[in-house]
């Protein structure tokens, strides 16, 4: 049992790029399949994100929500690439903010990991390197795509903010298009997308810049960045140390540092329970590249236990602590965690809250 003073420090407030957040708990992005076919938020919708909020999650971050429809990655998922979406947009936000939480919109293209069938086009990506997990082979944009793509995630960081949105995440982890680009093995350009790390991180930094010029200079973006592609060739802990930099630069507010992808046949999502001293396994990649910034980094993976919790914020290791599967078991975690009643979420990180039918947890009895 923790003494209230070192459980203290995981409920005082941050300032992530002038927007205060309550406390230090994040939903990481959950894809929920619950949205109706063509991407409008549904009712169900609204009603868990009211519920993660009575929960007293600090920063709940949305499912990823795809900014044209070649880059939507899966059936049931968020649109975000037109304004027709707005309404349902603004009843996530509004349902939210009835607590104090505050939210952010994930915003994603799929790049190469998805399927003609869900994006109506051959897959896209940096290169036309095929995925062995999928036998996709995308075909390698133009410039002129990759320019259209900056706009699209622009345009949809604007119609964030209009929602009532607190901030963005851009999706730069898992595979996804911007992940893409960071990877020396899915990225095999010569031109100025591809080779130096400055050239992969290019098409990110010019959509922060796209953003703050569409939402606002103060609307906070942070991303969500592979550190680890856990692939040979992949992106190094090196670069993505490097990457956050250059992307700090560019205007980001803060970096949640998460690893894998669909090829890698490891993603983001470990199974089992592991000992106190592994869970967070990529906090090492997280405290690596908080020595290098300013902004506020978010620590991830398998984190379970709050006197871990404790002390990776209590030791200055990360700012936040981030979980995805934990609130789909227990939304009101943090809350119970608070009151003291919660010493160790009941998650026991099986997958299985991976439904296509729509987010749920099957593991244990309610
Ligand atoms: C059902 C489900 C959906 C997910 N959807 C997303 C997503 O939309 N965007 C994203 O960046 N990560 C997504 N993830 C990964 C989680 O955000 C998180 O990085 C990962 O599960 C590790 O955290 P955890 O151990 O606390 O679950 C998803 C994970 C799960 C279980």
């Amino acid at each position: 049992m923790l003494h209230d003073s070192e459980l203290s420090i995981l409920f005082t407030a941050l300032n992530i790029g002038g927007l205060t957040v309550p406390n230090r708990f994040v939903r990481s992005a959950t894809h929920d399949f619950l949205a109706g076919e063509d991407g409008t938020v549904s009712p169900a919708q609204v009603a868990l994100y009211r519920t993660l909020a009575e929960g007293e999650v600090g920063l709940i971050i949305s499912g990823h929500a795809f900014v044209h429809p070649s880059g939507k990655a899966g059936p049931r998922q968020i649109a975000a690439h037109d304004d027709r979406f707005l309404p349902g947009l603004a009843s996530l936000a509004e349902a939210a903010h009835r607590f104090p939480s505050r939210v952010f919109l994930q915003l994603a293209h799929a790049g190469r990991q998805t399927k003609e069938k869900l994006c109506g086009c051959r897959p896209l990506a940096p290169s036309a390197v095929p995925d062995p997990s999928s036998g996709v082979t995308p075909r390698e944009m133009t410039g002129d795509e990759i320019r259209r793509t900056i706009d699209d995630f622009a345009a949809a960081g604007g119609r964030a903010a209009r929602a009532g949105f607190d901030g963005l995440q851009l999706h730069m982890a898992h595979g996804y298009l911007l992940s893409g680009f960071l990877s020396p093995h899915t990225n095999r350009r010569r031109d100025e997308w591809g080779g130096p790390l400055e050239n992969r991180v290019r098409a990110a930094a010019d959509i922060i810049r796209g953003i703050k010029e569409t939402a606002g200079s103060g609307f906070p973006v942070i991303a969500k960045l592979n550190a680890t592609d856990l692939l040979p060739g992949g992106v190094t802990a090196e670069e993505a140390v490097e990457a956050a930099r250059l992307l700090e630069r560019a205007g980001l507010d803060g970096l949640e540092a998460s690893g894998g992808m669909a090829e890698a046949g490891r993603g983001s999502m470990w199974p089992g329970i592991r000992p106190e001293e592994e869970e967070g396994y990529f906090v090492p990649f997280a405290e690596r590249i908080k020595a290098a910034v300013r902004m506020p980094v978010i620590g991830l993976g398998g984190i379970r236990s709050v006197s871990v919790m404790a002390r990776l914020v209590g030791e200055g290791r990360v700012d936040m602590i981030s979980m995805s599967r934990p609130f789909v078991r227990q939304p009101g975690l943090v809350r119970g965690i608070r009151e003291g009643r919660i010493q160790k979420t009941d998650c026991v990180s099986c997958n299985k809250c991976l439904n296509p039918r729509g987010l749920r947890c099957t593991a244990l009895k309610p």
